[in-house]
C-alpha cells in the first residue's frame, strides 16, 4: 500500500480554508493509503517560540479537528512531530546538502518572513522546509495532500529525496504533492485567503449561530445596492464558497446572481444550510472524541506507530550513508 503523509502546524483551530485545501482529501483517500497525519509541533514553534503553551493547547486542537473532520484513529496514525526523533535525526541529515540559497528562494518562506516580520530570519525559520522534508520522509510517503501554498515545500522534499539516494543509495520515494480542485478560500472579507491571523476565519468547531453571522456579514458584489441589481459572481466570497460547498447549484446561483434575480440575503441563507450539511455531522464526531484521555490515547498509539515507521527508515537511511556503526556485521 502506497502511503500519504501529511498534516498541520498547531497554532489554531482549523478552519474551512483547511477543509477545502486539504482536509477534506485526507478523508477521502484514508482507505486507499496507509495515512500519517503530522501535529508540527515543531514546525509552529519556529515561528511562535515564545508562546510554547499556546502550541501546547493547539496539538489537542487540531487532532480533535482532523478526528472530527472524518479521519477513523483506528486506521490513520495521527502523531506528535516532536514525539518521533527520526524526524529531528533526518532533518540533520538532509541540511548537508541543501543549500541555504535554496531555501532562501522559496517563496513560502519569503511570504511568511513578511507577514510575521522577521527581517533577520532564524536558521531553524529558514530551515524549516528540510525539517518538513523529513516529516515526509521519514515514513517514506509517496502522496502528500496539502495547499497549494505548500507546493515549494514539496519541491524541496523531492529535491532532498532524490539527491540523498544519487549521493548515498536508493532509500526514499520522491513523494507527489496532491492539491485540491479548489486549494485556496477565500477569506470573509474578501481577503484572498483564509487566515486565523486575518481574523475572516470560520472554524470547524463553530456553533450554528457563530457560523450564521460570520456569513451574513461576508463582502458580496459591492456593486449590488439593490435586489435587482446585476451581480458578477467571479469576485464574491459567497458565490466562491458556494463552488466549495454546494457545487451542485453552482451555475443555477451564477445565472440568477447575473440577472439579480436572486438577492444576497437569500443567497447567504441558502449558503448557511448547505454549510451546516458539511460541519453538523463534524460537530457531532468531535463531541464524540472530545472526552479526557481519548485524544491523548490516539496520539499516543499513532506516535509510536511513526516511530516504528521512522525506526525502519532510518536503519536503511544509515546503512546507506555507513554511519552504522555499531551494527552487526
Ligand atoms: N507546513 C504545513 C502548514 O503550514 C504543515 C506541515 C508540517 C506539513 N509538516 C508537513 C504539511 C508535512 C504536509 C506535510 O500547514
Amino acid at each position: 500500500m502506497q502511503r500519504i503523509l501529511t498534516g498541520d502546524r498547531p497554532t489554531g483551530p482549523l478552519h474551512l480554508g483547511h477543509f477545502v485545501g486539504s482536509l477534506r482529501n485526507r478523508v477521502k483517500l484514508q482507505n486507499q493509503y496507509e495515512t500519517y497525519i503530522i501535529v508540527a509541533d515543531i514546525q509552529a514553534l519556529t515561528t511562535h517560540w515564545e508562546t510554547p503553551e499556546l502550541i501546547r493547547t493547539n496539538v489537542r486542537e487540531v487532532t480533535l479537528d482532523n478526528i472530527a473532520a472524518g479521519l477513523d484513529p483506528e486506521k490513520v496514525s495521527i502523531f506528535v512531530q516532536s514525539m518521533v526523533p527520526q524526524i529531528a535525526e533526518l532533518t540533520v541529515l538532509f541540511g548537508l546538502y541543501t543549500s541555504v540559497s535554496r531555501l532562501k528562494h522559496n517563496p513560502t518562506i519569503k511570504t511568511e518572513a513578511k507577514q510575521y516580520g522577521f527581517t533577520d530570519m532564524t536558521y531553524g525559520f529558514l530551515g524549516y522546509p528540510v525539517s518538513q522534508a523529513a516529516d515526509i520522509l521519514f515514513c517514506r510517503a509517496n502522496l502528500v495532500p496539502v495547499g497549494e501554498d505548500q507546493l515549494p515545500h514539496v519541491e524541496v522534499t523531492r529535491f532532498v529525496a532524490r539527491r540523498f539516494n544519487e549521493l548515498y543509495g536508493e532509500v526514499f520515494p520522491e513523494p507527489r504533492a496532491m492539491v485540491s480542485e479548489i486549494s485556496r478560500l477565500i477569506g470573509l472579507d474578501g481577503n484572498t485567503k483564509m487566515s486565523k491571523s486575518l481574523g475572516n476565519a470560520i472554524y470547524l468547531k463553530d456553533e450554528p449561530a457563530e457560523i450564521k453571522k460570520k456569513v451574513m456579514s461576508a463582502v458580496t458584489d459591492p456593486a449590488r445596492i439593490h435586489r435587482t441589481d446585476p451581480g458578477h459572481p467571479e469576485i464574491c466570497t459567497i458565490f466562491a464558497y458556494h463552488k466549495a460547498f454546494n457545487s451542485s447549484e453552482v451555475p443555477e446561483i451564477e445565472s440568477s446572481c447575473r440577472k439579480g434575480t436572486i438577492g444576497c440575503v437569500a443567497c447567504k441563507k441558502n449558503l448557511i444550510n448547505k454549510l451546516e450539511e458539511t460541519l453538523a455531522p463534524i460537530r457531532e464526531r468531535r463531541v464524540r472524541f472530545d472526552k479526557p484521555g481519548v485524544v491523548e490515547d490516539i496520539l499516543f498509539e499513532g506516535t509510536n506507530r511513526a516511530i516504528k515507521a521512522g525506526e525502519k527508515t532510518m536503519g536503511l537511511a544509515r546503512e546507506a550513508m555507513h554511519t552504522d556503526y555499531w551494527k552487526e556485521s
